[in-house]
């Protein structure tokens, strides 16, 4: 039976499991919720893998008090989770009473069964009635308001709160790519939602400080690692593009850099977006960052025209690496790596793994769900966060993604993340062999 690294043991190191709203929450209209882009983009025939959407999810809106139970009973003592914009705020921008106290009756759940709440403001969830979403400026300071809405209305109770989750899915898979919400194609404009995005956390660091100076403040960032499929220049080349949209497009911002020429070029004449002063708001001091890692990428010299103007293509892996069922390359010393390549270069706040986890899509037999994948999966990583610790970084805790199988973005229900198996026709819950292997390594 494996063990936690002595470096790992629960008094002294942070552990939690992780969710999002528009993922588990369901309820998508009850008590005065607006519609986010989300809800828009399901709708939108084509975009989600197996047409699904969250209107349902996980019924985590009227189920909270069994998942907390659940999360208590599986020996957890912290739990990160996202607060739906679109929930708590009218089509003004205004308090939706009803919806904040979805949040405050999670929270006393919360306390009562002793897990301390990590919360995240903005999981991709963006009001849809916000005219041009991340691409108007005016989101930015729309984020700030409803930034200062919870931090009046919540503040005290929550210790630990980030802004923004995964911003460059939010800029670039939703405006680049187009596969997320709002499904826009158009490079440039993406790297002005990123610009925007990292005011919108600037402007939101500043408004919460100004009603709670207690609060640990931060963001969580998915920075990549990003190797070249070869030695050839031009490989070599496109693996450092990639890292630098990835990580120099945010980290920079937050730390009072200027973007790396090469975002310069391709952002071109829409620079006009990027403000006097600017810089200076997104550089607001961070208590912490989270840092969410799955994978690693394989770049090479672009192919299409399109990949011409971002100046990477990806190339999917393939046997004989192993792959989770999301195909995703099972990678673990890349968590490793991502850390010591960011703190090479930027003077990091203190660090959480935020999310970690993988798609394995067993399903239940006999009552079960025999999730080995999943569980080796974990025990490597965990490996991978005691060796860099050991080696001095400062990572203070560790959140497994996910609580519970839930709404996969564009994958829709088809790849299950959670520790815990949903039956999305009868919501029952079944912790599975990962769940029942954390909830060991916990107690002892
Ligand atoms: C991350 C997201 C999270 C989940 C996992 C699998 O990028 O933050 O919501 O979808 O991937």
């Amino acid at each position: 039976m494996p063990a936690l690294d002595p470096l790992l043991q629960p008094t002294r190191f942070e552990w939690g499991c992780a969710t999002s709203s528009f993922q588990i929450e369901g309820a998508s209209t009850a008590d005065g919720k607006v519609p986010s882009i989300w809800d828009t983009f399901c709708a939108e025939p084509g975009r989600i893998k197996d047409a699904s959407d969250g209107r349902v999810a996980c019924d985590h809106y009227h189920r909270f008090a069994d998942d907390v139970r659940l999360i208590a009973e599986l020996g957890f003592k912290h739990y990160r989770f996202s607060i739906a914009w679109p929930r708590i705020t009218t089509s003004n921008n205004r308090l939706n009473v009803a919806g904040m106290d979805f949040y405050k009756r999670l929270l006393d759940a919360l306390d009562q069964h002793g897990i301390t709440p990590n919360a995240t403001l903005f999981h991709w969830d963006l009001p849809a009635h916000l005219e041009g979403g991340w691409l108007n400026r005016d989101t930015a300071y729309r984020f700030a308001e409803y930034t200062e809405l919870v931090a009046r209305h919540l503040g005290d109770r929550l210790p630990r709160v980030a802004t923004l989750n995964e911003p460059w899915c939010s800029a670039f898979l939703g405006h680049d790519l187009g596969v997320f919400a709002p499904g826009v194609q158009n490079r440039a404009q993406s790297l002005v939602a990123a610009h925007h995005l990292m005011l919108a956390h600037g402007l939101g660091l500043q408004a919460w400080r100004s009603v709670q100076a207690q609060t640990s403040l931060g963001i969580v960032l998915n920075p990549e690692l990003c190797d070249p499929l070869t030695d050839r220049p031009e490989d070599v080349q496109a693996a450092r593009l990639a890292e630098w949209e990835r990580n120099d497009c945010f980290l920079n911002p937050l730390f009072g850099r200027e973007w790396p020429d090469a975002l310069l070029e391709q952002i071109g004449e829409l620079n006009a977006a990027r403000r006097d002063g600017d810089l200076a708001i997104c550089a607001q001091p961070l208590d912490f960052m989270g840092l969410n890692y799955y994978t690693r990428s394989i770049a090479r010299a672009p192919v299409t025209v399109n990949d011409a103007q971002r100046g990477y293509t990806f190339v999917a892996p393939t046997a004989p690496k192993r792959l989770t069922d999301i195909g995703w390359e099972i990678y673990p010393e890349g968590l490793t790596r991502v850390v010591q390549n960011l703190q090479a270069q930027w003077p990091l706040p203190p660090l959480w793994i935020t999310e970690n986890g993988a798609a394995d899509n067993t399903g239940l037999a006999h009552g079960a769900v025999d999730d080995g994948m999943r569980c080796d999966y974990l025990l490597a990583h965990f490996e991978q966060v005691a060796g860099l610790i050991r080696n001095g970084a400062d990572i203070r805790g560790y959140y497994v993604w996910s609580l519970m199988d839930n709404f996969e973005w564009a994958h829709g229900y088809s790849q299950r993340f959670g520790i815990v198996h949903v039956d999305f026709h009868t919501q029952k819950r079944t912790p599975k062999r990962s769940a029942l292997m954390l909830q060991k390594l916990l107690r002892e």
